[in-house]
């Protein structure tokens, strides 16, 4: 196992509804170190720009209304197999399909809204926070 860095989204269905302290709660009990933490609203340019792989797809312009319709927080969690363990945690895309206990299952309503984003591997966690955190040192420390 190897100690890494991911990138996750709040995203705004789970912000709304005042779910923030309980996803960051769930992720510190799960033995994650939150390394940054932002609240931001993201622009269109930025939505779009961060879920481009998703552009040819029908619920591209969906996926981005929803991004942008209010605040996210955003941010970088370490732990040995950051990327695959917060995928874990987070659960199925779709909040019906994902197991109990999950981010998705708790917190998400459905297939679009969902509550949370992570990176889906140790390339992309680098990309994604260099998007976000540009210049920003996004490699753990031992
Ligand atoms: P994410 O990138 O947000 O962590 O989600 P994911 O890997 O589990 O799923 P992905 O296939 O990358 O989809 C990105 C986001 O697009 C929305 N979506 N809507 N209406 C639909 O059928 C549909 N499918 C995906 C979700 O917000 C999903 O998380
Ligand atoms: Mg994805």
């Amino acid at each position: 196992m190897a100690l890494e860095r991911t990138f996750f989204i709040i995203k705004p269905d789970a912000v709304a509804a005042g779910n923030t302290g309980n996803i960051l709660a769930h992720i510190e009990k799960d033995g994650f170190k939150i390394v940054a933490l932002h609240r931001t609203t993201l622009t269109r340019a930025q939505a779009e720009g961060f879920y481009a792989v998703h552009s040819h797809r029908p619920f591209f312009g969906e996926l981005c209304d929803f991004m942008t319709r209010g605040p996210v927080v955003i941010g970088s969690l370490e732990k040995d197999d950051a990327v695959a363990s917060w995928r874990k945690l987070m659960g199925a895309t779709d909040p019906a399909k994902a197991d109990e206990g999950t981010m998705r299952k708790l917190f998400g309503t459905n297939v679009g809204e969902n509550a949370t984003h992570g990176s889906d591997s140790l390339e992309n966690a680098q990309i994604e926070l260099s998007f976000f955190f540009a210049g920003w040192d996004c490699k753990p420390k031992a």
